[in-house]
C-alpha cells in the first residue's frame, strides 16, 4: 500500500491532506518521496521559526538528548529554569508554566484567570469573555473558548463561563464585562479566524477596561509568538501589558512545547499541586527552545517585518488580490474571485507550499526565508493568482 493509502486506512479522518508524502528538508525548501523540491511558505503552521533541520535547533536538540531526555517535573532541570529565566526577563512576565501544545498552555491560562478571579473576587468570578472568530484550541475548554458556532457543532455540552463580544466592538465587550468576569482573552492576530488584526483602539480599551475592573487581560500568542510578527510577542505592537500570555508553536521549533506566562498579578495564583504536566517543559524541547529564543533578536525582527512588507507589497498590487492583511510574516491574502484552498492546490503542484483560513491564503513562511526563495515564492504565486 501507498503511504496514502495506509494513511487513509488507519489515520482518523480528522485532516483532509494534500497529496504529496514529505520525507526531508533543510531550511525553506521541503522534499517529497519523489525528489520534487518545494518552497515551504507554511513552516508547518509557524512551529519551524528557522526552518526545517535547522543546524543550530539541532544541535541544542541533541546534545540535551545526549544527557537527559526526561525527569518528573518534581525534580529541577537547567533547560527548564533558564527558559523561564529568558522569557521572563524578554517580557517583564514573572513566571512561567511549560505544557505540550497551544490548547494546553490556553487551559493553563484558563485556569489561572479563574483561580485569580475566585481568589479575589469569590467563587462566581469565572466568566471569560472572548471574540468572535476566535481560535483557541481543540480541547473542551479551549473549543468552548473558540468564538466560533461552526466549531461547537457536535461536541456539546460545553464548559460554562465563557461568553463571546464581537471582535473589534468595544461596546460588545463592555456590555458582557461584569463583577463576574475574570478575564478576557484575544489574539491580536486571529489566526485560523482569517488572519485578522486587532484595531488598536479597540485593544487600548479593553486593556483599560481590564485595569479598572480588576479583570485580567489574557493573550492568546500561540500562532503570533515568537517573532512571528516582527515583535517577539504581538501584544507588544500594541503597548498594552497583558496579565497571562500563552505561546506554543514557534517556541518549541517543531518539538511540542506549550508556555503560560504570568504577569506581576498572577504570578502567584497557582500554587503547588494546582496545575501540572508529565511532559510540559521536558528538558529537550526547551533546550531547544532556548536555542530559538537566544536568536530572536533585533536584526532577526526587523527583518521579518521587512520581509512581511515585501509580501504586503507586491500581493497588493497583484490582480485577483482583494486585500492583504496580518502583520510581519502572518499574512493573509484574500482573492477577488478565486477560491483559496483551490489555489493553495495549484500553489503546491507548482513547488509553493501555501496554508488557507477561512477563505484567505495564509503565508507564514520561516522568520529566516532567504530573500531569493522568497521572491521566487511569492512570483509563482503571483503568477498563479493572476492567471
Ligand atoms: C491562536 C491559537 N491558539 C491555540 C492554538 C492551539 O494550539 P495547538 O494546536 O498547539 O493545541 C492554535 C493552533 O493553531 C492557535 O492558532
Amino acid at each position: 500500500m501507498h503511504i496514502q493509502e495506509i494513511d487513509k486506512t488507519y489515520v482518523a479522518n480528522t485532516y483532509d491532506r494534500y497529496e504529496p508524502v514529505f520525507v526531508s528538508g533543510k531550511g525553506s525548501l521541503v522534499y517529497d518521496d519523489t525528489g520534487k523540491e518545494y518552497i515551504d511558505l507554511a513552516s508547518g503552521i509557524a512551529v519551524n521559526c528557522f526552518g526545517v533541520a535547522d543546524d543550530a535547533w539541532i544541535a541544542a536538540v541533541t546534545a540535551q538528548l545526549g544527557k537527559l531526555q526526561h525527569l518528573c517535573n518534581k525534580y529541577y532541570t537547567a533547560p527548564q529554569a533558564m527558559l523561564a529565566q529568558k522569557l521572563c526577563e524578554r517580557t517583564g512576565m514573572k513566571k512561567v508554566f511549560f505544557a505540550n501544545s497551544g490548547a494546553e498552555a490556553n487551559e493553563c491560562l484558563i485556569k489561572v484567570a479563574r483561580k485569580y478571579g475566585h481568589d479575589h473576587h469569590g467563587a462566581n468570578c469565572s466568566n471569560i469573555i472572548t471574540l468572535t472568530n476566535s481560535f483557541h484550541g481543540r480541547t473542551m475548554a479551549t473549543l468552548t473558548a473558540c468564538g466560533q458556532e461552526a466549531m461547537h457543532k457536535d461536541f456539546g455540552p460545553f464548559v460554562p463561563g465563557f461568553l463571546y463580544a464581537e471582535a473589534n466592538d468595544f461596546a460588545s465587550v463592555a456590555a458582557l464585562a461584569d463583577e463576574n468576569t475574570c478575564g478576557i482573552l484575544m489574539e491580536m492576530v486571529q489566526g485560523e479566524g482569517g488572519v485578522n488584526a486587532l484595531d488598536a483602539e479597540f485593544v487600548h480599551q479593553v486593556a483599560a477596561l481590564c485595569k479598572q475592573k480588576d479583570i485580567l487581560l489574557l493573550v492568546d500568542e500561540v500562532q503570533t509568538g515568537n517573532g512571528r510578527t516582527g515583535k517577539l510577542y504581538a501584544y507588544m505592537h500594541f503597548g498594552v501589558e497583558p496579565d497571562v500570555v500563552s505561546t506554543a508553536k514557534g517556541i518549541g521549533g517543531g518539538l511540542p512545547l506549550g508556555v503560560c506566562m504570568m504577569g506581576a498579578k498572577t504570578a502567584d495564583t497557582l500554587t503547588a499541586g494546582t496545575h501540572g504536566s508529565t511532559f510540559g517543559g521536558n528538558p529537550v524541547c526547551c533546550a531547544g527552545a532556548l536555542s530559538i529564543l537566544d536568536r530572536l533578536d533585533d536584526k532577526l525582527l526587523a527583518d521579518v517585518a521587512r520581509k512581511g512588507d515585501f509580501i504586503k507589497e507586491t500581493l497588493s498590487a497583484c490582480k485577483g488580490v482583494s486585500g492583504v492583511s496580518g502583520m510581519g510574516l502572518m499574512i493573509g491574502v484574500a482573492l477577488a474571485d478565486k477560491k483559496a484552498s483551490d489555489v493553495a492546490h495549484v500553489c503546491l503542484d507548482a513547488g509553493v507550499m501555501v496554508m488557507t483560513a477561512k477563505d484567505k491564503l495564509r503565508i507564514l513562511p520561516a522568520l529566516n526565508i532567504p530573500d531569493e526563495l522568497l521572491k521566487k515564492a511569492i512570483d509563482i504565486m503571483k503568477g498563479i493568482i493572476e492567471a
